[in-house]
């Protein structure tokens, strides 16, 4: 079975992200030459959660290849304030528009909205879980930046409990060989369990440690990240992992000379602003080169028939996902879902939570 939903990067082959990496340099090169390639196509943006970079550079990606966009940037302003389900809001838009790129609270709702979508969906971001278009992002920055996606030893610290592009820029890193991870949080913010299970089955070296100082001289990339306030239950419980982990001056002289910082954005205080003007600051660069990835995947989605993802036969089930944050929770209509991983476990189809 083949789809052309972006829901993880995983489905993607090592071939197809290298030919989206390629074109992002190529567009970024002679962008004229893609100026009219999607002409008279509609894009459409919708966005549950707030947002940014990731609902902005979507929608210019789309303007630079000549196509239109609609959509919504707070739910409130649509017919979601009245009580519509993600199925019946998925449903009407996916006839209207050509290619559809969301954002939701919950883990999984990517997935949920692609049994309804008679388009492709793209996940910009499903709760906690994956943010692929994110990963592209990293990957195109690493390849241009570092010259090389293997062979790095690779440092995320911050909030890796609820951070969804660690969980994707993991996944996807951990298929290059001998990249080593180092990551750096406090316990209660260390990576879930599907995320090192991972790193497990691909034999990668890891450890988990809890100073950015310490760390901080042998990392060839430094992945810092926000702490996902609206990821906690309580204002308290935020409060207390808040301002542990910041990249100063002092730090950042530990660092090799040729280390890549890159951020996701947005910062709040995880880096000094001082930070901004060295030369190995790459995260405002990171945020364009975004943009490119996300040009070059619009444009193979839309004008390459052949450029779709092996995906699961859906496997209905009788256990519901225990998940808390999973969409099956609040959209009761959805049916079961799960899929076997590799280890045998029965995980959920929607959030990877592990059933049984
Ligand atoms: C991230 C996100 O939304 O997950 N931002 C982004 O898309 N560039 C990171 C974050 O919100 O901390």
């Amino acid at each position: 079975m083949k789809n052309k939903n972006v829901i993880d990067l995983e489905a993607l082959t090592p071939e197809q992200l290298e030919r989206i990496c390629s074109l992002a340099e190529e567009i970024k090169r002679a962008p004229e030459k893609y100026r009219h390639s999607c002409d008279g196509k509609i894009l459409a943006t919708l966005f549950y959660e707030p947002s940014t970079r990731t609902q902005m550079s979507f929608q210019t990606a789309m303007l630079r290849l000549g196509g239109r966009t609609i959509g919504f940037d707070d739910p409130m302003n649509s017919s979601v304030a009245k009580g519509e389900n993600l199925k019946d809001t998925i449903t009407i838009v996916s006839g209207y528009a050509d290619i559809i790129a969301m954002r939701h609270p919950s883990e999984g709702s990517a997935t949920a909205a692609t049994l309804c979508s008679s388009v492709p969906i793209i996940n910009g971001g499903d709760g906690g879980h994956l943010h692929p278009t994110q990963t592209l992002t990293d990957v195109i920055t690493l390849n241009a930046e570092k010259g090389r996606l293997h062979d790095l030893t690779i440092g995320l610290c911050g909030d890796l409990l609820n951070g969804r592009t660690v969980h994707s820029l993991i996944k996807t890193m951990a298929n290059y060989k001998n990249n080593k991870f180092v990551l750096i949080s406090t316990k209660a913010l260390s990576i879930p369990g599907y995320v090192r299970s991972i790193l497990e089955r691909k034999h990668c070296e890891y450890k988990e440690v809890s100073s950015l100082k310490e760390a901080i001289a042998e990392l060839d990339v430094l992945y810092m990240t926000r702490i996902q306030q609206e990821r906690f239950a309580s204002e308290q419980e935020y409060m207390d992992q808040k301002g542990i982990f910041v990249l100063d001056c002092e730090k950042l002289a530990l660092a090799k000379k040729d280390m890549v910082i890159l951020h996701p954005l947005p910062r709040v205080d995880e880096i000094d602003v001082k930070v901004d003007n060295d030369p190995r600051a790459c995260y405002f660069k990171q945020a364009v080169y975004g943009m490119y990835g996300r040009m070059a995947l619009i444009y193979l989605l839309l004008n390459d028939r052949d450029f779709a993802f092996d995906c699961y036969k859906p496997q209905l089930s009788d256990s519901k996902c225990k998940n808390p944050k999973c969409i099956v929770q609040s959209e009761s209509y959805l049916p079961y879902n799960c899929k076997y991983d590799s280890d045998g476990h029965l995980v959920c189809n929607y959030c990877d939570h592990i059933i049984e």
